[in-house]
């Protein structure tokens, strides 16, 4: 059993992770400043799914609260908290995604650099820190030109975790996230907000041309390496690509999506989202050599699920 801190936990990744790691017997602490960048209703619905017993709650803003105890106590950190979100970033919202991003995580960092941490630290980087127009599938050491504020504040994060690692020889790995979905999915992403639109009959909005592709990775997928990563006590390569090896356009998934519900799928066409890339598509072939780690839900069937939770929290009248 080790005692694990999640920053973020109140999130879709980080409320999915914490399940995970109390089912596995550890004990977890979650951070989370339970930010209203989309609803708190959820946040805290994802925290109330959580064992009270088992689970320790602190509401923390990493960019300015007191965290050293919380740190000092753990033996292994998932750095999941931050302002997520390709397409809002633009503007003056920039400044928060600066703020959560990249002062959040250099503050973590000092923290576990005062409290002399050896403790495994597992940084939830993302497929955005490589941009357009890439050479695919797309390889860790592929050149980093980020297409979004968002993606900028992002590769900050994850060159911080590099700089803190290599000069505090903290034990740090970046995980580079390719759009994560299924159960519980944040509610701007788009396989949520399409099968919350298409279980509502109203129709879907679609940016640009629908033929953007994107490498989606199933939720437990995610979970599962990040869970590999902690437990892993040898040397890993600073940076890993997570990815659901699933390359699929939008267009593609929206016909599936049809398929899944059996429902009418109305489209309604908006322009092209600024920061958005024309396609992801990952070799995540490093991260299956050094955690032993492979993608195992397929996108039809982790559709399937997200389906199922989407339809489950309708008929209970949540969200
Ligand atoms: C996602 C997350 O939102 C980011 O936080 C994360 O960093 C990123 O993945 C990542 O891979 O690192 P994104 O790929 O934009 O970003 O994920 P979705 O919101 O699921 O969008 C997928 C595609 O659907 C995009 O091309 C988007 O333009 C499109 N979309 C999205 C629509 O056509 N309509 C919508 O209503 C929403």
């Amino acid at each position: 059993m080790t005692r694990v801190l999640i920053t973020g936990a109140a999130g879709f990744i980080g409320s999915t992770l914490a399940a995970r790691l109390l089912d596995e017997g550890h004990d977890v602490t979650g951070l989370d400043s339970l930010s209203p960048s989309y609803s708190t209703a959820i946040k805290r619905a994802n925290l109330a799914a959580l064992p009270p017993e088992r689970f320790h709650f602190l509401q923390r803003d990493l960019a300015s609260d007191d965290i050293d105890a919380t740190v000092a106590d753990a033996e292994a950190i998932v750095h999941l908290a931050g302002r997520p979100g390709v397409r809002m970033s633009w503007g003056a919202d920039f400044e928060g995604y600066l703020r959560d991003n990249v002062l959040g995580t250099q503050r973590l960092l000092e923290a576990a650099v005062r409290a002399g941490s050896t403790a495994r630290f597992v940084h939830a980087s993302s497929s955005s820190v490589y941009g357009q127009h890439l050479g695919i599938p797309t390889v860790e050491t592929a050149p980093l030109h980020p297409h979004s504020p968002y993606g900028t504040t992002k590769l900050s994060a994850e060159q911080l975790v590099g700089a803190y690692a290599a000069n505090f020889g903290l034990r740090g790995v970046a995980l580079r996230l390719f759009t994560v979905y299924g159960p519980g999915q944040r509610p701007d992403m788009a396989f949520q907000k399409f099968l919350t639109a298409i279980a509502a009959g109203e129709p879907v909005a679609v940016y640009g041309s629908g033929d953007q592709i994107r490498d989606f990775t199933y939720v437990d997928d995610v979970v599962d390496a990040i869970s590999r990563a902690l437990e892993h006590d040898g040397v890993l390569p600073p940076v890993l690509n997570i990815a659901g090896g699933t390359s699929t356009s939008v267009n593609e998934v929206l016909a599936l999506l049809g398929e899944i519900t059996g429902l009418p799928v109305a489209i309604e066409r908006h322009p092209a989202a600024l920061g958005d890339v024309d396609r992801t598509d990952a070799d995540s072939s490093l991260a299956r050599a050094a955690l032993d780690w492979a993608p195992r839900v397929g996108l039809r069937e982790g559709i399937e699920r997200q389906w199922t939770r989407v339809m489950a929290r309708r008929t209970a009248g949540a969200y």
